[in-house]
């Protein structure tokens, strides 16, 4: 499959529960900060006629896709290019201070991971790429140029790799013989340290969590997060809905750690209760909601999300 512009539609994750939780039909401006392909928004703007929507992404070929898509809706929808960690300087730079509602669906979208010139997937091979935008180090510059203990802790920390040393010194080894270019040549790196035997025990690729880290590093997945959700948080109106799905724990982790802590404030040095002023939201989902069995069946790319959300006091 190519970027083309007859690419098959995306099926958007959790779409009812979206809905529901983000309440649409109060109408005002919402952003939808994963833009992707488009299928959340397209679903936000049929649900109320007085909502208008900012679409974020950092995917140009995304952003194409989208706007074609959501073109019959006219000047409702506005797509922006740039990262969502900068979400207050982009709302700025098109005169918005305060939204009605913020979804994010983090984590890469149908149209990256099956075009395989973006690198992403092992099951093609293709130039060891892995950005979602166009900007920033590749995932073969990571692998050629990282010291193996950079490496080891990528393994470690975002792909939660047991066997991280023994692959940052094989990819390490690999690359002083020849630097590696495309998938197929991490693969093989990855395949000589876990072997066989080892997909049999995990019951995924061993490869998996190996290109999870790279991806995760390469596009500074987590280190921008919380900072995007703090910004989310103050720029809502009262009442504002915030939805985030993720599809990973070290996300969801971060999602759930910056919800609670904006929902229980500071606290009172003195008498030690909560300083009701630095309550910034309520938490809607004491725990993540996940799809249902009906949902991962037409759609397995939802199997891993979990999906939080919070109303602005
Ligand atoms: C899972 S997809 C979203 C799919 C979308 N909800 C739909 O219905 O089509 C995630 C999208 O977020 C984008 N993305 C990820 N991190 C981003 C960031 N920091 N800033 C802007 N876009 C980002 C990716 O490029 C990708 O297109």
């Amino acid at each position: 499959m190519t970027t083309s512009l007859s690419a098959p539609r995306h099926v958007p994750v959790m779409v009812a529960e979206c809905l529901s939780l983000l309440a649409p039909e109060r109408g005002g401006l919402f952003v939808d900060a994963t833009l992707g392909l488009g299928g959340h928004s397209e679903a936000l703007l049929s649900a109320s006629p007085s909502l208008r929507l900012l679409g974020i992404d950092q995917d140009p070929a995304a952003l194409a896709l989208a706007e074609q898509r959501l073109a019959p809706f006219g000047d409702r929808f506005q797509a922006v290019r740039g990262s969502f960690f900068d979400l207050r300087r982009l709302l700025a730079e098109k005169g918005v201070a305060k939204v009605a509602g913020v979804l994010a669906d983090l984590g890469v979208s149908s149209l990256q991971l099956d075009t395989p010139e973006r690198g992403f997937s092992f099951r093609f091979d293709a130039p060891l790429d892995m950005r979602m935008g166009d900007t920033g180090i590749t995932a073969a510059e990571l692998a050629n140029e990282a010291s193996e203990g950079e490496l080891e802790k990528i393994l470690r920390e975002y792909g939660e790799e047991r066997q991280a040393r023994r692959i940052a010194r094989a990819i390490v080894r690999a690359r002083q013989q020849k630097p590696l270019e495309t998938t197929g040549d991490l693969k093989q790196v990855v395949d000589s340290v876990k072997g066989r035997e080892r997909w049999r025990e995990e019951r995924i690729d061993p490869a998996t969590r190996v290109f999870q880290a790279l991806r995760i590093e390469v596009n500074q997945e987590l280190a921008g997060l919380d900072r995007f959700l703090e910004q989310a948080i103050e720029m809502m109106d009262a009442e504002g809905r915030l939805v985030v799905i993720s599809y990973h724990s070290l996300e969801d982790r971060i999602v759930k750690n910056t919800l609670r802590d904006r929902a229980r404030g500071e606290v009172d040095p003195v008498t030690g209760r909560p300083l009701s002023e630095s309550q910034l939201i309520e938490v809607l989902t004491r725990k993540p909601l996940r799809p249902t069995e009906e949902e991962v069946e037409v759609n397995p790319r939802a199997r891993s999300a979990r999906l939080r959300a919070a109303r602005r006091l």
